[in-house]
């Protein structure tokens, strides 16, 4: 009794495939291709450009590796820049070298506020950390700022 039901099988799935061929479904499913993937639904490839390039007018051949801080010129020789939206601290110890730290005081979490006199200072009670290994200098806080990766590329400094 294998055999019959077999057949009925195949013509079954015969039947259905001479329906779909003809159009002839009669059911109320729309008449779409058989897409049991849903990957066809796919866009054109409109990847959007990085971000980074928007940002200014200039070449941005290796801003792809990071968040563009700054440029070089803007970071004092013996000083430094905070920046509030990344958090982030960099200083230039000694000319060419740029160091980058966390912004975020590493005694109760006060954002620093200010570089200056080799030291990047808190606001909140007066911690102060050098500017080269962003040591403590004067606590309260017992622990350096956390250390911050960045890329220097030509003029540019990026946030890795
Ligand atoms: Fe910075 Fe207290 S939070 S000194």
């Amino acid at each position: 009794m294998e055999t019959p039901r077999r057949v009925v099988l195949a013509a079954g799935a015969a039947m259905g495939a001479a329906a779909w061929a003809t159009g002839c479904g009669g059911g109320d499913s729309s008449p779409e291709p058989s897409d049991t993937t849903g990957e066809s639904r796919s866009k054109p490839p409109s990847t959007e450009p990085p971000s980074a390039a928007t940002e200014t007018g200039e070449p941005s051949a290796s801003a792809g590796d990071g968040q563009r801080l700054a440029k070089t010129s803007e970071i004092p020789v013996g000083g430094g820049k905070i920046f509030d939206g990344p958090k982030v601290v960099v200083t230039q110890p000694t000319a060419g070298e740029f160091k980058a730290f966390s912004a975020v005081c590493t005694h109760q979490g006060c954002i620093v506020d200010k570089v200056a006199d080799g030291t990047i200072d808190c606001p909140c009670h007066g911690s102060l950390f050098r500017i080269s290994d962003a040591s403590v200098a004067r606590g309260p806080a017992t622990r350096p700022l956390a250390r911050r990766q960045i890329t220097v590329t030509q003029d540019s400094i990026l946030l890795v």
